[in-house]
């Protein structure tokens, strides 16, 4: 039994048992990916931007929050990179990497069973984000609050939306009330830990709120910031780059 099931067992049976110790937050990096739209030859976590490999500095966010209890990051089993990039203390590697984003979490969070309790707050993150700071972690945190259903950092669409058939719109699709998710994404351990295993179809979980939304809850949305990007194309590259010389946001 975890100690939070264990704390909340007592209070219950006496009323002036002590309260549930206060919710921790946890960073859980899933770093599993190989990068095939970057086509960059090797994992995009470990391309190097502005003098560091990817990963860290998507590191280095969680490093330099004060709120976060610890970082997890999901790797591959045969990953060769990954202790070459590892800060002296604050990071623990798990080498349960799986065929999709979703198995790499979902691995990771049965690794977590014994370090984590089911209150405790997860948030999810991915290495390709490495734009993120302290005080958008900060942000998101303070924007989730204790919403039961968990939240993300995300965008309001600017841009006209078309639908497309090859090559052609077809259609613009009304941008009123649409969001781009960003990560981190955080929700209780319990929470997560529950939609990602209802979660049948990997490929329409795409992130971890969608299999939070799947079980008919509404995850809270923070607005995020655009140096949070994803490093996805081989353009976005200079785009973090110019972010990360920027410590202003
Ligand atoms: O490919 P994409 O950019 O959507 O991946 C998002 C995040 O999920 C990346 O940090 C990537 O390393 C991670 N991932 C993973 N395991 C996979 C596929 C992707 O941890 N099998």
């Amino acid at each position: 039994m975890n100690p939070t099931t264990a704390a909340s067992t007592t209070a219950a049976a006496s009323p002036t048992a002590a309260a549930s110790p206060a919710p921790r937050y946890f960073a859980l990096i899933p770093a599993a990916g190989v990068g095939a739209r970057m086509a960059a030859g090797g994992p995009k976590q470990y391309l190097p931007l502005a003098g560091q490999p990817m990963l860290r500095h998507t590191l280095n966010a969680f490093l330099g929050s004060a709120l976060i209890a610890h970082t997890y990051v999901v790797v591959s089993a045969d990953d060769p990179y990954i202790d070459a990039l590892l800060p002296p203390s604050g990071v623990t590697v798990l080498r349960c990497g799986g065929a999709t984003r979703m198995d790499s979490v979902r691995n990771a969070l049965r690794a977590l069973r014994d370090q984590v309790g089911d209150d405790d707050w997860v948030l999810v993150h991915d290495a390709a984000r490495p734009g993120l700071t302290p005080a958008l972690i900060a942000k998101l945190i303070a924007g989730v609050g204790t919403a039961a259903a968990g939240g993300l950092l995300a965008l309001p669409v600017v841009d006209t939306v078309k639908r497309a058939a090859p090559g052609a719109a077809v259609g613009t699709v009304p941008r009123d009330g649409l969001w781009l998710a960003q990560t981190p994404q955080m929700f209780s351990y319990r929470l997560l830990t529950r939609a990602l295993a209802a979660a049948t179809d990997a490929t329409l979980v795409t992130d971890d709120a969608s299999a939070v939304e799947a079980l008919g809850l509404s995850p809270v949305l923070v607005e995020g910031h655009p140096r949070n990007l994803k490093v996805t194309l081989p353009a976005d590259v200079r785009i973090a780059e110019m972010y990360l010389a920027d410590s202003s946001d």
